[in-house]
């Protein structure tokens, strides 16, 4: 079955030399030209069937969807569009497909239609060119820490603490729902659950990355994280990719600077590694643009994006410096945003995070010093008494991309904030025993890894991204 690439043969120089190509027919025409797409590049080959070559019977089953294998010699094609075409000399059906009802026809379909056929939806050049990306940059990330000297570690899925403290959290048992075990008191006894504890999907793998980082130095996670928030954004998934690196020795100006080279490095090695796909979705975000009002277009193409994130630096500002741009900015003072900004220590929203990124600096923006109430019991805590050294970065059309900290290292302040959130310290007393052992100051981030991949792919609904979506009411698939 030894076959080659639809991707390579376009590379080759044709001298009419036979190959065999395998894959799936996108159209048909004239009972001559087959375009077959491979999935290993957005381009197709076009085959071309000579009259009575082929058997009536064989051609009649050529529809779009059928997978073929196709023998035959390479020539230049003489036909515009194409630089080589495969002449056939036999075609044999792998798979059928009914042209009834294979529900791809070759024309344009909606997202929202697209996501109902998800199974199928991988063979439209939108998706095949979105997942290529997708794996294009799983592998820049393990290449840009690798050539840095961090380790890659794995952390557990299934845990017992909740690491951003906030509760949205999936349970893990295997208890009887029917007949739950009962303790004295007419609570759920999880001591006879499998774990003999209460136990969750972790919501990130950032406190037992750092524990790695104690040890190991720097580090990273990239794994499934889960979150049962009732989100229904086109920015939030119950399951999503995220990257945690976790650096000793990284104060936060360190941690700003790696996310924001961390970004850039992304970026580039997609317009490096990328191109054909990048062209392919820029193009297809022109025309979406086209169709909207002058005024919500956007000023820059997909590709112009990119570069712009590789070549300016990122706008650092404090959450302070922040709030008094946006309680002075015009949508508040018209009463456009939502939520209005009126005081210091308010939680930024989407509305206002992108007022910042997309109307006032107009490029990437790093926030950082947000107040102690509104973020996690870990940051570390600034002299000022109020705020924690948290940062996020923030990205135009998406929002928050990453969100950070330096952590708290000293062991007297940590332990107030945990014992000031009621935190259980059965859940959290190896990851205080840090501070305990050798503390070392350390920071580190996460990376939403389909929030990158709408960035990099201009595609405005998350769910687009995953190869199956899981959010609230949908686990199809
Ligand atoms: O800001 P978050 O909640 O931070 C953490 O989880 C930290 N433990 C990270 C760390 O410091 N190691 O999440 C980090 C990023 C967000 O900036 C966002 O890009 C993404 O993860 N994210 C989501 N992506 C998709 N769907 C969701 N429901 C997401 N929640 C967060
Ligand atoms: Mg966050």
């Amino acid at each position: 079955m030894k076959t080659i690439k639809i991707k390579q043969i376009l590379q080759t120089a044709p001298t009419g030399q036979t190959l065999t190509v395998m894959g799936w027919v996108r159209t048909f025409r004239n009972n001559q030209f087959v375009s077959l797409n491979d999935g290993s590049t957005i381009h197709n080959l076009q085959a071309v069937i000579a009259l009575n070559s082929v058997e009536e019977s064989i051609l009649k089953r050529i529809t779009t969807g059928a997978c073929l294998a196709i023998t035959g010699n390479l020539q230049p094609s003489p036909a515009k569009g194409q630089a080589v075409e495969l002449v056939a000399t036999t075609v044999e059906i792998l798979g059928d497909s009914d042209a009834e009802k294979f529900p791809l026809q070759p024309k344009k379909h909606s997202l929202e239609f697209l996501r109902e056929i998800a199974h199928l939806r991988v063979r439209t050049n939108t998706f095949g060119t979105v997942f290529r990306i997708r794996h294009a940059m799983a592998f820049a990330v393990h290449q840009f820490f690798n050539q840095k000297g961090f380790f890659y570690v794995h952390t557990p899925i299934i845990t017992g603490s909740d690491a951003e403290g906030a509760g949205d959290m999936f349970r893990v048992t295997t208890l009887d729902i029917h007949n739950l075990p009962k303790t004295p008191e007419g609570e759920i006894d999880f001591k006879e659950d499998f774990f003999g504890r209460s136990t969750n999907l972790t919501v990130s793998g950032q406190l037992e990355g750092e524990t790695l980082a104690m040890g190991l130095g720097e580090i990273y996670t990239f794994g499934p994280t889960f979150r049962a928030e009732n989100s229904n954004t086109t920015r939030h998934l119950a399951e999503f990719w995220m990257i945690e690196p976790e650096m000793a020795f990284y104060d936060l100006q360190d941690n700003m600077d790696l996310a924001e080279e961390f970004i850039q490095y992304l970026c580039k090695y997609a317009l490096e590694n990328c191109q054909d796909d990048l062209d392919f979705l820029d193009k297809r975000a022109k025309e979406e643009e086209a169709a909207k009002p002058q005024d919500q277009r956007s000023e820059l193409g997909l590709i112009e994006r990119l570069k712009f994130v590789t070549e300016n630096q990122f706008q650092r500002l404090s959450y302070t410096e922040s709030i008094d741009i946006l309680k002075n900015s015009t949508p508040n003072k018209k009463k456009k945003f939502q939520y209005p900004v009126e005081n210091w220590g308010t939680d930024l929203q989407s509305e206002h995070e992108r007022f910042l990124v997309e109307k006032h600096f107009k490029k990437p923006v790093i926030l950082y010093n947000y107040p102690a109430a509104i973020k996690s019991f870990y940051m570390r805590q600034n002299e000022d008494g109020k705020t924690v050294a948290a940062m996020d970065v923030l990205f135009p059309g998406i929002g928050e991309i990453i969100g950070g900290s330096q952590r708290e290292e000293r062991y007297d302040n940590i332990m107030k904030r945990v014992q000031e959130l009621n935190i259980p310290m059965e859940t959290v007393w190896w990851y205080l025993d840090l501070r305990k052992f050798g503390s070392a100051p350390h920071s580190g981030f996460g990376l939403g890894f389909e929030r990158l991949i709408q960035f990099v792919t201009g595609m405005t609904n998350i769910r687009d991204v995953i190869a199956y979506p899981r959010f609230p009411g949908n686990a199809e698939f």
